[in-house]
Parts: C-alpha cells; structure tokens; sequence
C-alpha cells in the first residue's frame, strides 16, 4: 500500500474506523493509544482476519506516535464518550486536552497529513485541533453529517420500507441536539420526504434522528455508537485518498458560508486528494435558516466554553 492512515485512539470507534479501513484496502493503518498492549492487541487481531477476507494491508499497533510517521490521513478518535445523562459538551474539559496534545502529536510525525476528527463535542474538538495544529482549513474535517444523515436514512426506511439505497437524507449543523435535518431536500427516490411522509411521521423522524446518539448512549450505558460513525470516518478517508470529489456532509471551518465564519460547522462538503475542496451552499427557505441560526449559536457557546479553558 502507498497510503497510510493512522488513527489515534483504539478504543470502539478507532478499533471499528480500523476494520471498515482494512474492509475497502484503501492504507496501511496503525492505531494509537494511550493503554499498554491494546493498540496492539487489536491491530495483531484485525491482522489475523485479513487472509479470512483477503486483504493486502499492513495493521500496526502502538503507545507511541513515532509509528504514524508519514500518515497522508490521522483520524483522532481519542478522549471520552457519554455515559447516559452526559451531552457532547459535557466531554469538553477531558477531551480539550486529549485532542489538543494529539494533534500536536501526530502533526510533528506527519506534517502534510489531513486529519478527520471524530472526537465529541465535534465541532468544538475540530475548531480546537485546527487552531493548535494551525493547519489550513483544508486539511482538517470533523466528522458527525455522514453519521447524522445516515442515522435519518436508516429511520426512512424502517418507516417507509424502501431500500436505503434510495433514500438521500442531508442534516447540516452542528452535531448536538439542534442539528438541522433538511426535510425538503432529503428524499427517497427524488420525491422529497414532505410529499412522501405524512407531517406527524416526519417530525418524529427529525426528532429521533437529532437525539440518535443519545439513544444509543442510553441502550449501551457504557460508551456511544460506533459502527455507523466510523463506517462514516472511512467514506471520508475513501474520498479523499481516491480523489474521489465526492459531496458529504461534514463539519468544515467557515469563512463567511451560509452567513457564518471562524466555526467549524456541518455543512456540505466536496472532498479529493487535498481534502475539502469546496462548501456547496444550499439555497434555504427561512425556516431552515432560522435552525441552522440556533444550531450556529450552540456550537459557538460551545467554542467559546473550549477558548476559556485551552489557550488557542
Ligand atoms: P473509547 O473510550 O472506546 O475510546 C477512546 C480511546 O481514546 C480510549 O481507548 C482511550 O484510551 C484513548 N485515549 C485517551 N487519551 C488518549 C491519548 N492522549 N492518545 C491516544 N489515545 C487516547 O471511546 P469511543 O467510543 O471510541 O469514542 C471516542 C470519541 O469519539 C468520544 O469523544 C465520542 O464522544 C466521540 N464520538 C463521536 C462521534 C461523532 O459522530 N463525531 C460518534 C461516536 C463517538
Ligand atoms: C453519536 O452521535 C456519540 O456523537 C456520537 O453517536
């Protein structure tokens, strides 16, 4: 492989990123982490499975960042989940630090890689990983769309019974609670899911898909999801190491997009080989402007919360 993509945290959704890597044969991968014997442990075992699926990648274990060296993508999945009763922002204090030394971590071994941060509250997390790494906003996404709209997805098709295939959901916004899901753009077949679904089903669907995470958080009571969001971090590496310029939804730093600036934020991206290539701006009715207004004001609390605890 001429790629490589290390992923620092090996914990549920590091370990899970590194299987649904290994399943696409896209780079070789390494996982780091701070417990001795862990990171290796569970890259020895995923190694151990590729004769069963027959895939040519190197897996690497580690405690020590000096294995990332060259990485053309670092994902940091590093820090703490929720425990039920807990909001994203309830992570901040322990995860600021976590996700700040990370960065700077793995940028000393891996100057020009471009990092998918994955690590809650994401927007915030991303925002901080930029600033202390003082990368160009091209080069650092934070990932929480790709996961959200899915999540909307999969509730249109346990209600409706078509195939997810035709089902495109768009959620923009920042990844909390107020996260924005667009019913009249996000369709099933090209028909938008305001003609498809009755009013009522709709609104529990945007309801049950803003507090997807929780409700997984309350069912596990010991951690949050991890198959759906790192199937996720994969897509986005896949797009960027195939220069595929392919459009997600994901968490960017804006300068002036949809009226917003210095904030990371989920909004539609285009991803290569550089990374974000392009914001895709999306013509919103006043309704929808005014959600992504109060998802915005979320995220800068939040941001501002981060800013007083870690000098940026
Ligand atoms: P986990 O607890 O299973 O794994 C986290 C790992 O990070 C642990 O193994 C821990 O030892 C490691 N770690 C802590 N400090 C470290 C350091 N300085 N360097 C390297 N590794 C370090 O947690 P899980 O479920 O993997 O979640 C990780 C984070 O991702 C959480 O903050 C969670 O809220 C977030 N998350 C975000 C999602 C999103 O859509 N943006 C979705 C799911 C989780
Ligand atoms: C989720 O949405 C915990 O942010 C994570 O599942």
């Amino acid at each position: 492989m001429t790629a490589k993509i290390s992923i620092i945290g090996a914990g549920m959704t590091g370990s899970t990123t590194a299987h649904w890597l290994a399943e696409r044969e896209i780079a070789d991968l390494v996982l780091v982490d701070i417990i001795e014997g862990m990171p290796q442990g569970k890259a020895l075992d995923l190694l151990e499975s590729l004769p069963i699926i027959g895939k040519d990648v190197s897996v690497v274990g580690s405690n020590d960042f000096e294995a990332t060296k060259g990485s053309d993508i670092v994902v940091i999945t590093a820090g703490i989940p929720r425990k039920p009763g807990m909001s994203r922002e309830d992570l901040l204090t322990t995860n600021a630090k976590i996700v700040g030394d990370a960065t700077t971590s793995a940028l000393k071994y891996s100057p020009d890689a471009i990092f998918i941060v994955l690590t809650n509250p994401l927007d915030t997390m991303a925002y901080l990983a930029m600033k202390i790494g003082k990368l160009p906003r091209e080069r650092i996404l934070g990932q929480a769309g790709v996961l959200d709209s899915a999540r909307m997805r999969a509730f249109v098709a346990l209600e409706t019974g078509v195939s997810v295939e035709n089902i495109d959901c768009y959620v923009l916004g920042g990844h909390g609670d107020e996260m924005v899901p667009l019913t009249g753009r996000s369709n099933i077949a090209g028909v938008s899911l305001r003609e498809y679904l009755p009013a009522d089903k709709l609104e529990a669907i945007v309801n049950r898909t803003r507090k997807g995470g929780g409700e997984i958080v309350s069912l596990l009571k010991t951690g949050s999801a991890y198959y759906a969001p790192s199937v996720a971090v994969a897509q986005m590496a896949e797009a960027i190491l195939k220069d595929k310029h392919l459009i997600l939804p994901a968490s960017a730093y804006l300068q002036g997009e949809y009226g917003l600036k210095e904030m990371f934020f989920g909004v539609p991206v285009q991803l290569g080989r550089g990374g974000l290539e392009k914001i895709v701006e999306y013509k919103l009715d006043a309704d929808e402007k005014a959600a992504l207004e109060k998802s915005a004001a979320a995220v800068k609390e939040s941001i501002g919360v981060m800013q007083s605890l870690v000098k940026i």
